[in-house]
């Protein structure tokens, strides 16, 4: 039986995402985020799923009208102008419609997509969304591999911070301190700093090397043969790279459902390449944690970021990453912190250098309980509830405190809440309802 707390928070997790609907796209949260964010939305249509089967498809369906001509699908969507957000669409200058970012974004849509036909009460009006969304989604998968992956080596490039969604992890100082800041670079005024206390946030050398990146690749017109072969940050973001070969076991299993047989071998062939060439590049030999790798100065960056367990997710993390994964989370009150406690990294409340974020334990939690760790999956999302329970939909949190930071109100956390904790039943006995919570 659901108890009445947990029966609220269902309201209230429905409430965030209604109020951060703006008619077909639900943006991350108001204010701080004010557009369509690519992996948000998809993560966000989980929790829509679970309430509005068709609100859900049409938030994915949403995000790929933006999907460029090449397959490339933006990280942001700027449906309408806000003048809250910084850089908005005339800073980006991409010229498409609607306007949009010029990079991507961790592809998280097929696995999700296939998440969401598997729980489907309406199966056939999910089957015609899948098949609807299947040469979309394949054109994407087809550009990660072709425009990310040019010499077909099994993983796949990141030229931004921002294309990772940890955009001031660790994992990316070094590779960010090469990038030199341009002397020519146009004076900007941050707005993040509005919504949320600059302790939380990146730093300002941060942001003046983002907008460096941004300002090259707005003067290389977004070729993306030019942006991999011209970007001084070039790195295979372990995060990335796990969540993408998940996506593809997910998108061969929907070609399958469709009949797609010519689509499945191709997939087939990404798949073997990428199960060859990961753990050889990104695990480390004594924790088996994936780290990242910097192309550009060729070696394997010490940062030890969460972002590494989601090897689980891509169906490769083994004995040793649970044992990792077992010592990690007992580093702190709240598991999974960001970076470990103790790591001279670690910033309990800045952004992705410390905080426990609810969608990563979603993310790691999920692969983890899949490979047969169990005892920390089951933590993960103890932990997940007990923080959303005690600090609301926040952001992030602060994983020896438990409090609340970053942006309020914030979509993915109420989906995370939707679709992964308020779910007796699914992940867990029926009878253990109280667990999460305590
Ligand atoms: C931001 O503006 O903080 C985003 O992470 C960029 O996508």
């Amino acid at each position: 039986m659901t108890p009445p707390a947990a029966e609220s928070l269902r309201e209230r997790a429905i409430a965030v995402l209604r109020a951060n609907d703006r008619g077909g796209y639900t943006v991350p949260s108001a204010g701080l985020y004010p557009f369509q964010w690519n992996w948000d939305s998809c993560l966000v249509a989980l929790g829509w799923a679970c309430f509005d089967e068709p609100r859900a498809w049409q938030e994915i369906e949403t995000l790929f009208a933006a999907q460029w001509p090449d397959g490339m699908v933006p990280h942001i969507v700027f449906h309408r102008d806000d003048p809250g957000y910084f850089p908005g669409p005339a800073v980006w200058a991409t010229g498409r419609r609607p306007a949009s970012s010029g990079i991507t974004q961790p592809p998280v849509a097929a696995s999700c997509v296939r998440w969401m036909l598997e729980r489907a009460v309406d199966r056939e009006a999910a089957l015609a969304a899948v098949a609807r969304l299947f040469p979309r989604l394949l054109a994407w998968h087809a550009w990660f591999h072709r425009a990310r992956d040019p010499e077909e080596r099994g993983f796949v490039a990141t030229v931004h911070p921002w294309e990772t969604g940890m955009d001031n992890s660790p994992a990316w100082d070094a590779p960010l301190a090469a990038v030199v800041p341009a002397p020519d670079l146009a004076p900007y005024e941050r707005r993040d700093l509005a919504h949320v206390d600059a302790a939380q946030r990146p730093t300002r050398a941060e942001y003046d090397r983002y907008m460096t990146l941004v300002q090259l690749f707005r003067e290389l017109a977004y070729d993306p043969a030019e942006m991999v072969a011209r970007s001084p940050f070039l790195v295979v973001d372990p995060g990335t790279n796990a969540i993408l070969l998940r996506a593809d076991r997910d998108l061969a299993q929907l070609a399958r459902i469709l009949g797609e047989k010519e689509a499945e071998a191709r997939i087939g062939i990404w798949i073997a390449r990428a199960e060859a060439a990961l753990p050889r590049l990104l695990a480390d030999p004594e924790s088996g944690l994936w780290h990242a790798f910097d192309l550009r100065r060729e070696c394997r960056i010490p940062a030890r970021t969460h972002a590494g367990f989601l090897a689980f997710l891509a169906g490769l993390g083994d004995a040793r990453l649970a044992a990792t994964l077992d010592h990690w989370v007992d580093t702190t009150r709240y598991a999974l912190s960001s970076v470990p406690a103790g790591d001279p990294a670690f910033d309990r409340r800045r952004y992705w250098r410390g905080p426990v974020w609810p969608v990563a334990n979603l993310l790691i939690g999920r692969g983890a309980q899949e490979r047969g760790a169990e005892k920390a999956a089951r933590r993960l999302r103890r932990d997940t509830a007990a923080l959303i329970a005690g600090g609301g939909f926040r952001e992030y949190f602060d994983p020896l405190s438990g409090e609340g930071l970053g942006g309020a109100c914030f979509g993915w956390t109420a989906a995370v809440w939707l679709a992964w904790i308020d779910q007796p039943g699914r992940d867990r006995g029926p009878d253990d309802w109280s667990d999460p919570l305590k």
